[in-house]
């Protein structure tokens, strides 16, 4: 949206951003019967009717508290794009006036900072478990992008892959202190319990995979895993309950058929009112799904393939979000360390992205959808023209004897800028 003016009490104002009109919003200096002038009417209209102005005005019960939305993205395989996929849903979400903040929660490789161009952040997560920041708000960082912040990942730290569950939970609880209207979490590869349990901490839950079998397999164990974590959580004070849901026969490694329906019958013979309670928690659980890398018609069937299987091996409901093609562009992005919705805001991908943004993120309808993304490619094009170019060379650090690697470095080139460690974030790639 563009800035616009406003008439408030008979005075006009302006213009605002939406960002500014949104903090006027909530210090109650702007309400929705306040005026706006509508350029395409030619006239003042009253907040309620100035379509752009939809995602920022407060409405029902939103109107004493903003609505957050906690959405982490997970997938068991590594390298299927989760981390460019989260990093490019922030820039979108933030070009359309939301206030987003991405965390690094991938506890073993850490990288989501790199794609936003931030080599070294200041603050990571690991200065919040360490407790040498107690409040998590003080390791936000900034981005180039307008409302658009980061929480990075503790990069390279041994030790900090095995937090407790209890770590975790607070660690969500924390998140959600923040101010903000999406926290988007990105995950690390494979279904450990330390993805898992950030995963179903989530309000919505992503899974992000490629059309390949092998990812597939994985993304399915993933659902699989996380389905049963769910319910074990949720039952973890029932003995007899967890009896079942820990049986050999459910958890085999490779076992792809559980379905859920035996499952509760079978906890109906011994406790009806759990049985009625676990069918509650079955009916809430629903993992979204987002293809990656689609590179011709038929691989988008996979998608619905993983959907119809998810329900009848294992009795659950999945929302297939939509595809994202395979595109050189978002390549060279990488390599640029900038989201591909910026890099290349026309491209096959980012035109994917940002209807997936529009549609099943935001809810739009398919015409509202149309304008939105047209809004979006223009916001997408001026903060793309505003975006730091990375000069990488200068941001080396100066070599020197006392760097940890100098023993094994063949360059040994003291005085110059480092001709190894600030690449390495490319070559990670
Ligand atoms: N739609 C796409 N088209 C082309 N290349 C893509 C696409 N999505 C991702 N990639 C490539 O895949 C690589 C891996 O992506 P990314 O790092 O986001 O994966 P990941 O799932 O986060 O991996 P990990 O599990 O290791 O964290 C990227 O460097 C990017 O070049
Ligand atoms: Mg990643």
């Amino acid at each position: 949206m563009d800035s616009v003016f406003v008439r408030v009490n008979e005075k006009q104002y302006g213009p605002f951003s939406p960002r500014e009109l949104r903090a006027m919003i909530d210090k109650g200096k702007f309400s929705k019967d306040d005026l706006i002038w509508s350029e395409d009417q030619d006239q003042w209209v009253t907040a309620t009717d100035f379509n752009a102005l939809r995602y920022i005005l407060p409405t029902g019960e939103a109107a004493e508290q903003r609505p957050k939305r906690v959405i982490a993205v997970g997938g068991g395989k590594g390298g299927v794009g989760k981390t460019v996929f989260t990093s490019s849903l922030g820039v979108g979400l933030a070009s359309l006036g939301k206030d987003v903040v991405m965390v690094d929660a991938d506890l073993g490789g850490a990288n989501l900072h790199t794609v936003m161009g931030i080599l070294e952040p200041k603050y990571t997560f690991f200065d919040f478990y360490t407790m040498a920041v107690e409040d998590i708000k003080d390791i936000v960082l900034p981005t180039p992008v307008d409302g658009l912040k980061l929480i990075s990942g503790a990069c390279g730290t041994l030790g900090l892959a095995n937090p407790k569950y209890q770590q975790k939970l607070k660690f969500i609880r924390q998140l959600r202190t923040i101010d903000a209207d999406f926290i988007l979490l990105d995950l690390g590869a494979g279904s450990s319990f330390n993805v898992i349990d950030f995963f179903l901490a989530a309000d919505d839950g992503i899974v992000v995979t490629n059309p390949e079998p092998m990812a597939i397999q994985e993304c399915f164990n993933f659902i699989k895993i996380c389905l049963l974590r769910r319910l074990q959580l949720a039952f973890r004070s029932n003995e007899r309950v967890m009896e079942i849901l820990e049986s050999d026969e459910l958890n085999r490694p490779g076992r792809i058929h559980i379905p859920m329906v035996e499952v509760v019958k079978k906890v109906r013979e011994i406790d009806a009112s759990a049985a009625g309670m676990m069918e509650e928690v079955l009916a809430a659980h629903r993992p979204k799904l987002v293809l990656n890398m689609v590179m011709q018609k038929d691989d988008i069937k996979e998608g619905i393939a993983i959907q119809a299987a998810a329900a009848e091996l294992l009795s659950i409901d999945i929302e297939y979000l939509g595809f994202i093609t395979y595109d050189q562009n978002v390549r060279n992005a990488v390599r640029e360390l900038k989201p591909f919705l910026l890099q290349n805001p026309q491209s096959t991908a980012s035109q994917d992205l940002a209807k997936l943004i529009s549609v099943k993120i935001l809810g739009q309808s398919t015409i509202n959808s149309f304008f939105e993304k047209r809004k979006l490619r223009k916001q997408l094009m001026e903060q793309r023209a505003e975006y730091p170019e990375l000069n990488l060379h200068q941001q080396a650090p100066i070599c020197s004897i006392k760097c940890f690697y100098w023993g094994d470095c063949d360059y040994q080139n003291g005085g110059h800028p480092c001709s190894v460690r600030h690449l390495e974030p490319i070559f990670k790639q």
